[in-house]
């Protein structure tokens, strides 16, 4: 976190960030849900946990949404679903980053994204700690993961154990964005020249 600009996000309560620092909240069995618009460095403060929680030899686990997502599809049709879904189980802490970008996998005969994360997260609940950022609503989870109910059953879970921060500010890339462009002299995508 040494390269995080505190000046930059001053709706950010910064002591609570540094906080989870303590990883107290690993010791504790509490969840983490960070969430706030694109850029803002939600996955920059969970990949820093992650690093933080690694030196202390945790066990840590740390995907992209997406990503966990196609894992456990792939042992849908190679038969390794259970002993995949018993491995994302089993870290002390799991981090799921990311939750809203990317396309997730619909198919009709098989389990929703929803259904996959309602288990895992069903059978970590109070005992195991995991992150979760999303740079969309939660009002929308039910729509991205597709199902509502139990899309409101992981954030019930979730709402039980977590500790909520929301990074409620400008995004960093468009900032950096702005910043090479003034330095090079050139237009921002989408910004009129005349
Ligand atoms: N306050 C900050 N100070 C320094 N660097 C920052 C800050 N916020 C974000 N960054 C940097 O900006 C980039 C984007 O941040 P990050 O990936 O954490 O955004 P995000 O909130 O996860 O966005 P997305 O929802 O698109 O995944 C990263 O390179 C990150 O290191
Ligand atoms: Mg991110």
């Amino acid at each position: 976190m040494a390269t995080f600009a505190w000046d930059f996000q001053p709706k950010l309560d910064r002591r609570a960030v540094e906080d989870l620092f303590t990883l107290a909240f690993i010791q504790h069995q509490e969840d983490l849900l960070i969430t706030g618009k694109c850029g803002t460095g939600k996955s920059h403060i969970l990949k820093a946990l992650v690093i933080t929680a690694c030196a202390q030899e945790w066990t840590v686990r740390y995907s992209r949404c997406v990503d966990l997502i196609d894992n456990l599809y792939a042992g849908l049709a190679d038969g390794s679903y259970e002993r995949r879904m018993k491995s994302w189980c089993r870290p002390t802490f799991l981090v799921i980053d990311d939750v809203g970008l990317g396309q997730l996998k619909r198919r009709d005969d098989e389990p929703t994204a929803a259904h996959m994360l309602f288990t895992l997260l069903d059978r970590r609940h109070a005992h195991l700690t995991t992150a979760i950022t999303s740079n969309i609503k939660l009002s929308a989870w039910g729509r991205y993961l597709g199902d509502a109910t139990l899309a409101a059953a992981v954030l019930d879970r979730l709402a039980a154990t977590s500790i909520r921060i929301d990074i409620d500010g400008p995004s960093y890339r468009q900032h950096q964005a702005h910043e090479r462009a003034k330095k090079h002299g050139l237009e921002l995508p989408g910004e009129d020249a005349s």
